[in-house]
């Protein structure tokens, strides 16, 4: 990039005087750099805060996260979604226990070994908290640059999100290695703004602006269109016996993996096989509201019945009353507009 030592300290400058008081931004400690970076994945700052607080109060340390039980740790998640971060932090936790004595490593091709921390979250640790010149690019830093320079390439190619980590580190100035990556994520989240709303106005680098001395902001990032989502069509059950409500352990790979859910199917299935394939036998099936949830790839439109069980021969559902599952299991959000009606008509 051109003018870009210049650009590099103006950005830097107006970072130190403008940047927001975030929790994550008040030590230098990498755990709470790392934690931060997980949660703020898909996830907006507001609704991270209070998160990254709680997990703290009950995982202060690496060691502490390597051993906490799972379903504490999906409860303290319960609601930011994408589970498999959380899973993976705990992964990670371990193998730095195991093999680096509790402390991430001051390495980024070792942090890169980590599970669940790929060249973004790598590069933030290895930047903010180890003032190594390791870029960090996400979808916010590509939006940034690409206006900045006008640059024509599709941000959603790998090559493309390859070539600027490569160009940015060699951006990065000495010393200033964390400054300069909050300062391009702060642009990025304050200013230079999605959706047709930057605040060039209020621009600290608009003199280095190609888009903006064309007039093109609205016209980068350039990005290829994404596919549909995958529409799935399933029943929802809300299931009581004896005052108790059935959780179910989700099976296989994929979409929220071994979490808690409430028991579904396939709308395919005709209810009474459904239940009978669970050892439940029922004479009274009520509707409840349809609900749709919106997934990364894939959207959930879901029939939702709700259950008073006859004859109970389940083996695999967890049986538990509204109160011991609130407090003790994580819920997906997909599930939770089910749950509360599902409550409310328990206690007609
Ligand atoms: N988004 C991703 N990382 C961030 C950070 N460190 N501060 C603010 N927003 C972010």
């Amino acid at each position: 990039m051109k003018d870009s030592k210049e650009f590099v300290t103006e950005l830097i400058h107006w970072y130190k005087e403008n940047a927001r008081d975030l929790p994550w931004r008040r030590s230098k400690n990498p755990y709470h750099i790392w934690l931060s970076e997980i949660m703020l994945q898909q996830t907006r700052v507001e609704a991270v805060k209070p998160y990254f607080h709680r997990f703290l109060e009950t995982c202060p340390t690496i060691e502490a996260l390597a051993n906490t039980q799972e379903d504490t740790l999906l409860k303290l998640w319960e609601g930011l979604g994408y589970y498999s971060r959380v899973r993976n932090l705990q992964k990670a936790a371990k193998t730095v226990v195991d093999e680096f004595g509790g402390n991430l490593p001051r390495d980024y091709h070792a942090l890169r070994k980590l599970k669940g921390i790929g060249p973004y979250t790598a590069g933030a640790i290895a930047s903010i908290a180890f003032s190594l010149p390791y870029a960090a690019v996400d979808g916010n830093v590509l939006r940034v640059m690409s206006r900045l320079t006008a640059d024509e390439r599709d941000i959603t190619l790998a090559t493309t999100k390859g070539a600027w980590e490569e160009e940015l580190s060699l951006m990065m100035p000495q010393g200033e290695e964390g400054n300069f990556t909050q300062a391009l994520m702060e642009l990025g989240a304050t200013i230079c703004l999605p959706n047709g709303l930057p605040k060039c106005d209020n621009c600290p680098v608009r003199a280095y602006c190609h888009a903006y001395r064309k007039n093109a902001v609205l016209q980068f990032p350039v990005k290829s269109p994404k596919k549909e989502r995958t529409k799935d069509y399933l029943s929802v059950f809300f299931l009581v016996y004896n005052k108790k409500i059935a959780l179910q352990k989700r099976e296989g790979k994929g979409l929220l993996s071994g979490l808690w859910q409430l028991p579904n199917c396939n709308q395919e299935k005709a209810l009474p096989v459904a239940l009978s394939e669970w050892g439940i036998l029922s004479g009274n099936i009520k509707n409840m509201k349809t609900q749709k949830h919106i997934f990364t790839h894939i959207e959930w439109h879901m029939s939702c019945y709700f259950v008073e069980v006859d004859v109970n021969e389940n083996k695999d559902f967890l049986w538990l009353t509204k109160e011991t599952a609130e407090n003790e299991y994580a819920l997906p959000s997909a599930f939770k507009k089910i749950w509360q009606e599902g409550c409310s008509l328990l206690e007609e």
